[in-house]
């Protein structure tokens, strides 16, 4: 018998006509000549009914009431083959619903153990390879990939080519940050923080470049924002200064959410995320405010009701309640610029005039997502390099590639750095980095 195998996805272009489709059984309902069932496929979650007499009519009493018997029996995550006619459905949030005329069970699965009830963090994190299949997850992973097709179609317009950085290292391209060291043939390796310093040498050969990989960062810290393995995406550029950078990342996350409005809104609907705020930050400039400058805001509203921060002086680093707060303030995607060269990495350009400060900016997201992007001019001077290298006590002969590039035709260049799972937070309004990636690794969790 020939069938029409198609996704849940694409049912829409099949209406009033007879259709197949592989999916999972995520739930189950229904009485007596009555039965729903729940399907997913990964592309979507929708609504097939079965009704008894129908089956009967079809097949005859013996058959009929068999398969009829076999759709009330589906347990859940059951695989099935589901053939159906597709019908129209203003009810339902999805729109279209399945008019079960067969059904054939591929894979049996019993005592499932995520359940629709509620299941603590834990019980879900050991069992995140399942967890996977639930509506919430999918649709944060929809919304993941529609970043990074929005990310790929960005650069691809505005002229970057893609290069990609290598992950095993012998050096440290955040001096900031822990790294993974590993055995490379009897010598010490680094699994990469950032893409970023052999980015540089692409931008010397190719002009404008990305990447997209992997970073790895061997830190302690136990927070809803850190994960120890993520995904960074890295641009790097020539000739443009440190305020065109600026424009082109606010050009870029604008892009970013742009696409997942545009690619995703059926997750945005699931995840109930306020769609109308991600419009705003795209129809709004970001904010830009000098790091002094916010340094004094926070002191100056330290002992507002609203204020739950420690007291910061001028040349302090914020921790992620004043992060928080100045976002909140400004209420948009908010770019706090030059900050002190002694709490950020080695390669800064400092800030005409005030080597204390450097030309450097990170993006805050609105809402307490915290930073999605770290920023910099660099600097191109090959003395001036050298010395922050030796201030910094790292060797110089693990960066000798890098100070080749301010020897042969040094040109001013900025770049940024996106960390993938925090976009991802940000945009789909997630409390907690973990479900943003589809196997979070922290600092107690490498399963499974
Ligand atoms: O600010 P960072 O450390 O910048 C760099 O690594 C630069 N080399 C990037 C560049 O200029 N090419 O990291 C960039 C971004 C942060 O803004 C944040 O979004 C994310 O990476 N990030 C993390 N995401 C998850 N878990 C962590 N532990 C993260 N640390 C940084
Ligand atoms: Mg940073």
């Amino acid at each position: 018998m020939s069938r029409k195998l198609v996704t849940i996805s694409q049912v829409s272009q099949y209406v009033d006509q007879e259709v197949t489709i592989g999916a999972w059984v995520a739930n189950k309902s229904g009485k007596g000549k009555i039965a729903f069932v729940q399907l997913r496929d990964g592309s979507a979650f929708f609504q097939g009914v079965a009704f008894k007499p129908n089956f009967i009519e079809k097949y005859g009493e013996e058959v009929g009431l068999e398969k009829f018997d076999t759709i009330k029996r589906l347990s859940q995550e059951t695989s099935v083959y589901v053939t159906g006619i597709v019908k129209a459905d203003d009810r339902s949030k999805f729109g279209y619903e399945l008019d079960i005329t067969d059904i054939e069970i591929i894979g049996e699965s019993k005592d499932y153990p995520i359940t629709p009830k509620e299941h603590g963090t834990d019980f879900l994190m050991d069992n995140r390879h399942l967890w996977l299949r639930s509506r919430r997850q999918v649709a944060i992973m929809q919304i993941r990939n529609a970043i990074l097709m929005a990310s790929a179609e960005f650069f691809d317009k505005n002229g970057f080519i893609k290069f990609d950085s290598p992950i095993l290292s012998s050096n440290a391209a955040e001096d900031s940050t822990e790294l993974f060291e590993t055995d490379y043939f009897g010598n010490p390796a680094f699994l990469s923080q950032s893409g970023q310093l052999y980015l540089e040498a692409g931008a010397m050969a190719l002009g404008r470049v990305y990447d997209f990989g992997p970073v790895f960062r061997a830190e302690k810290s136990k927070t809803r924002r850190h994960l120890t393995e993520f995904w960074m995406m890295d641009a790097e550029y020539p000739f443009l200064s440190h305020d065109e950078s600026l424009d082109l990342q606010e050009a870029y996350v604008k892009a970013l959410i742009q696409g997942v409005l545009d690619r995703a809104p059926q997750a945005l609907e699931t995840l109930e995320r306020d769609v109308d705020a991600l419009k705003r930050y795209i129809a709004e400039p970001f904010k830009r405010v000098s790091y002094d400058d916010a340094i004094t805001l926070l002191q100056e509203h330290e002992n507002d009701e609203d204020a739950e921060y420690e007291h910061l002086e001028h040349g302090d680093d914020f921790g992620s309640p004043h992060e928080t707060w100045i976002s909140n303030y400004f209420g948009v995607p908010t770019f706090v610029v030059n900050y002190p060269a002694s709490f950020k990495a080695f390669y800064m350009k400092p800030v005409p005039g005030n080597p204390e400060r450097v030309l450097c900016a990170d993006l805050l997201a609105p809402e307490g997502y915290g930073e999605i992007i770290g920023g910099s001019e660099r600097e191109t001077d090959y003395d001036k390099l050298m010395a922050r290298i030796d201030q910094e006590g790292l060797n110089p002969a693990d960066y000798d590639f890098y100070l080749d590039l301010r020897k042969y035709g040094s040109v001013p260049h900025c770049g940024f750095g996106l960390g993938l799972e925090r976009m991802v937070t940000f945009v789909a309004g997630t409390k907690h980095i973990r479900e943003a990636i589809p196997f979070p690794r922290m600092l107690h969790r490498i399963k499974p």
